[in-house]
């Protein structure tokens, strides 16, 4: 049986382009193949430097999961710095990791304008990651297109510890979604964290307002007829609303005497209502982090049986043991 298994790192609150790119279709997977999923502190670290905002986006890409339906009774879901046999794995793989591989990942290559910005854990952020999935022996990770490469270093270091060691790894597949929705972000551009665009469909109804109110538009008036398709509003409503929902916003901004003040509150109403059972199980969660907590506790006593089986193999291999 296929093992999937992905992470999400905790830099931000999850937002509507993740939830929508990442944690809804990784929890429709789940109900078929036993599913491990991660909240990527460790990575996070790498560029997050308060420790109130960690702890707090860990809670909150937590509850995400688990507000969109996660059952982890059939499933995993874990913080990975739970389970230090990562980072130990991690510098077994250092070892073996070719210095020009690591040079030419996007993750360090982006940056590398900039070297005195590049700390270590950037640098070497592929090889944790190729640890987070051959530690767990995971045949399918699913991912956003610009992972693809992480995980060829991924595969990359598997295959090279087996040829040198031994068999130990499983060698894990990307699977990316054909039809992956890019969602736009408030101004059109790829709804991110880095870009501030972003619209957190969990938090506060205050905040979320101001969100949707922020999205830019032209400046036809209220009287003129509006090309829905141009609209980042209508965009955003199209990924959201049902078919007979997108076509009455559609008639109106065709018609005209529909002011983009109204298609706002109407995406604002949608997203209101669409996600109101999530918005509650998010913000009762958030609320009693114990019970966060306690879910993370449950799947990491699970991944750390695993973790602690490939690693003395790992350790027996290489002589350590
Ligand atoms: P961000 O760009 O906000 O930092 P991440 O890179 O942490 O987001 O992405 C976490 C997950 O969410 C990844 O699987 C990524 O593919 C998905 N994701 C992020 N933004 C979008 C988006 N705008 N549209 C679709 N998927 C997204
Ligand atoms: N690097 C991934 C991202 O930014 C997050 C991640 C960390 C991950 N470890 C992983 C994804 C292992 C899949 C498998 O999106």
């Amino acid at each position: 049986m296929s093992r999937i298994l992905t992470g999400i790192q905790s830099s931000g609150v999850p937002h509507l382009g993740n939830i929508l790119g990442a944690i809804i279709p990784a929890v429709e997977l789940s109900k078929t193949f036993e599913s491990f999923f991660f909240i990527a502190d460790l990575h996070a670290i790498t560029t997050v430097k308060d420790a109130t905002d960690l702890k707090q986006n860990t809670l909150a890409t937590a509850a995400a999961w688990l507000a969109f339906g996660l059952d982890t009774n059939t499933n995993i879901l874990y913080r990975q710095s739970d389970i230090p046999q990562v980072t130990e794995l991690m510098w077994y793989l250092n070892c073996i990791t070719p210095y020009p591989m690591l040079a030419n990942a996007h993750s360090f290559k982006d940056k590398s304008n900039k070297l005195s910005d590049v700390n270590a854990g950037l640098f070497t952020y592929p090889v944790l990651m190729a640890a987070d999935i051959i530690l767990y022996n995971a045949n399918i990770v699913p991912v956003g297109k610009d992972q693809l490469q992480h995980l060829e270093i991924t595969r990359d270091i598997a295959r090279s510890f087996n040829n040198i060691f031994g068999e130990t790894f499983i060698i894990p597949e990307a699977i990316t979604q054909e039809n992956h929705m890019i969602i736009p972000g408030t101004d059109g551009k790829k709804m991110s964290k880095s870009y501030n665009n972003y619209i957190n469909i969990l938090g506060p109804e205050k905040v979320l307002k101001k969100q949707i109110m922020s999205i830019v538009t032209d400046s036809k008036g209220l009287e003129e007829p509006k090309d829905p398709n141009g609209c980042h509003i209508f965009q955003l409503y199209k990924l959201i609303g049902n078919k007979d929902q997108i076509q009455d916003l559609n008639n109106n901004y065709i018609n005209g005497g529909f002011g983009y003040g109204h298609a706002k509150n109407e995406l604002l109403n949608l997203i209101l209502s669409k996600y109101k059972t999530p918005r509650l199980k998010f913000d009762e969660l958030m609320r009693n982090p114990q019970k966060i907590e306690d879910e993370l506790q449950k799947g990491s006593e699970k991944a750390k049986e695993i973790a602690n089986s490939v690693l003395k193999k790992v350790k027996t291999n290489l002589g350590l043991m």
